[in-house]
């Protein structure tokens, strides 16, 4: 049986034998506790829902249901390749909800960033609690709790996102394999289940998605140059070795237009704004200097690739006073 606590003595999983050691120890565990029984899981494609998934495939297979909502506020790729390494590579139960309209559509016309991430989370819980009422017998839900959440809500930092705020005629016990892990031994282990890297060294990405980073009322043409010249701006730090390097790097396109001009015409477009940031507990962070030439070239892709946009700025703004995020 796998402790409800990290024990003190617990060696850091800093090692694939170790991963392995985990691995086997609970997959038996999550066979004893689950049986033949079924659980649920709602899989973001983010590091720790990731490696729940991969673990329980191994420990219950098809007695694991997963659940990937796609909001519309994903990067470039994402759900593809949820679908991808789960239902074809892991041969795993997977709904695939594309909720994206659903999303839009509620988020029309807000601009308040507090009422944006309530909407999001709210029509999330719904969207989920919708799918898990269309299947019978589910009598566990499974959840990427990692152990630094279950300190910071004893902390009281930040409430530990506990069955998610599932509707109370929804009970499910809960199953957590990995809550006594730090991210790194999670990464440890999503490696040894054989997840990719890109996957499994995923930089840090908000719930709300990339609705946090279409400042203002989210449009649908506005959210795609997000996305696009985030694709970009990730390929360009793969591409030139800052991706291992830099904490977390994105794109932000606020609701603001200034004139322009492209192929002699006057052009009256949208910005597009880099953040890259470098920080231990994201606390505080300082910004990563860019070099030179590769940032003229991402400022020369984003302005030619991306339609609507005709500038680029960098934002040089530590934390404080900034926050990582624009909302
Ligand atoms: P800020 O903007 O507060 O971000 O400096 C600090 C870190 O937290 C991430 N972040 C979020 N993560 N849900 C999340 O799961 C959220 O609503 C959220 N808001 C910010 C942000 O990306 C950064 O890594």
């Amino acid at each position: 049986m796998v402790p409800d606590r990290r024990p003190d003595n617990m060696a850091r999983i800093t090692t694939p034998e170790l991963a392995e050691a985990f691995i086997a120890e609970q997959v038996a565990a999550l066979q004893e506790q689950i049986g033949d029984q079924k659980v649920l899981l709602a899989l973001s494609g983010g590091v720790d829902s990731s490696v729940v998934a991969a673990l329980l495939i191994r420990a219950v297979g098809q007695h694991l249901t997963c659940v990937h909502v796609n909001h519309g506020l994903l990067r470039k790729g994402e759900p593809e390749q949820v679908i991808q390494v789960f239902r074809d590579q892991m041969n795993a139960n997977l709904i695939y909800v594309d909720a994206v309209d659903r999303f839009l559509d509620k988020l029309a016309g807000v601009t308040d960033p507090e009422t944006k991430r309530k909407i999001i989370g709210g029509e999330f819980i719904e969207v989920f609690a919708e799918e898990a009422r269309k299947l019978d017998g589910i009598r566990f839900l499974a959840q990427g709790t990692i152990w630094p959440d279950i300190l910071e809500s004893e902390q009281g930092i930040k409430a530990h996102h506990n069955a998610g705020g599932l509707p109370d005629d929804m009970q499910f016990e809960l199953v957590e394999p990995v809550k006594i892990l730090f991210k790194d031994e999670v990464r440890m282990v999503g490696k040894a289940l054989g997840l990719p890297d890109n996957m499994v060294y995923r930089q840090p990405f908000p719930g709300p998605g990339l609705g946090v980073r279409c400042p203002g009322a989210i449009t649908r043409d506005r959210l795609e140059a997000v996305r696009e010249s985030d694709a970009i701006l990730r390929e360009e730090f793969a591409k030139n070795g800052l991706a291992d390097k830099v904490w977390q790097y994105f794109t932000i396109v606020p609701d603001f237009k200034s004139t322009g001009v492209k192929d002699g015409k006057r052009a009256f477009e949208w910005f597009v704004v880099i953040r890259a940031v470098n920080t231990a507990d994201a606390m505080t962070a300082t910004v990563e200097p860019i070099p030179y030439d590769l940032l003229m070239h991402i400022v020369d892709r984003i302005t030619h690739e991306v339609p609507g946009v005709n500038r680029v700025l960098y934002d040089l703004t530590p934390k404080p006073t900034g926050t990582i995020e624009w909302e």
